[in-house]
């Protein structure tokens, strides 16, 4: 089984306003995307890297790692499921693709290795990383003025999604074409395939696979990489 890792790194950043998209602010000497394509093709079980840039950015060629042989780039797109599909259409159809934000630099080794195990699991396409909800979760009313409760949601079965996600290319891909067509909000890749009836298995991971989303997310993921170990 070949599974490629594919990269979504063509966001601007906005919400970390910084001078730079995040994916190339540096985390203990190294950018964030060095740091994530190393935790990715360091796993035995990945064999090569597909990643998604901006058509204008100007970072990534600077990196010692662009011309990696083990590494492809394509051009993203406008919404992150864009640059995902633009990567995954580089892959034949039985190769399994690994999706994963380059803004989540702190993924063991260990959570691969969980997701992995749906390869053998036939009752299931594919698989995600995720925890379990932690906090009370508040429905809020919307009408008008400062937000308040309108009630609880129950906390039960209710899970985050992170990446990475694993699926068949081929099915991915068409799964993505079709959420494209259907006008469909497609903010993950499980998103896509739940929508074109394929079940998605839950695999409970190491809650410290952050995506780094705003500026107080650097320290802490400062502090998870140095507990990872790859
Ligand atoms: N991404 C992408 N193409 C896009 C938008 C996002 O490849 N058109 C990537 C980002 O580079 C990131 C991942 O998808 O690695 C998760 O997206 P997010 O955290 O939202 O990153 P940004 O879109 O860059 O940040 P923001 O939403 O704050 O602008
Ligand atoms: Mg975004």
């Amino acid at each position: 089984q070949t599974v490629v890792a594919v990269v979504p790194a063509a966001g601007v950043g906005s919400r970390m306003q910084a001078d730079r998209p995040k994916q190339y602010l540096l985390l203990n000497g190294k950018t964030i995307l060095e740091h994530t394509l190393n935790a990715l093709i360091s796993h035995p079980a990945v064999s090569r890297v597909v990643v998604a840039i901006s058509a204008d950015d100007p970072y990534f060629f600077s990196l010692p790692v662009a011309n990696a042989p083990w590494l492809t780039v394509v051009t993203g797109g406008s919404e992150r499921a864009d640059s995902v599909h633009a990567a995954v259409i580089t892959l034949c159809e039985h190769e399994w693709a690994l999706v994963h934000d380059a803004a989540r630099p702190c993924l063991d080794h260990h959570d691969i290795d969980n997701l992995l195990m749906v390869i053998e699991d036939s009752k299931v396409a594919g698989g995600i990383l995720a925890t379990p909800v932690r906090d009370t979760m508040k429905r809020a009313q919307v009408s008008g003025g400062d937000p308040v409760v309108r009630h609880t949601e129950s906390r039960e079965n209710l899970w985050h999604a992170l990446t990475p996600q694993l699926f068949r290319a081929g099915e991915l891909r068409q799964a993505l074409a079709e959420g494209f067509s259907q006008d469909l909000a497609i903010t993950d890749e499980a998103s896509a395939m739940e929508a074109a009836g394929y079940r998605v298995a839950l695999i409970d991971a190491n809650p410290a696979n952050i995506k780094i989303t705003r500026p107080a997310d650097m320290p802490l993921a400062a502090f998870y990489l140095q507990q990872i170990s790859l």
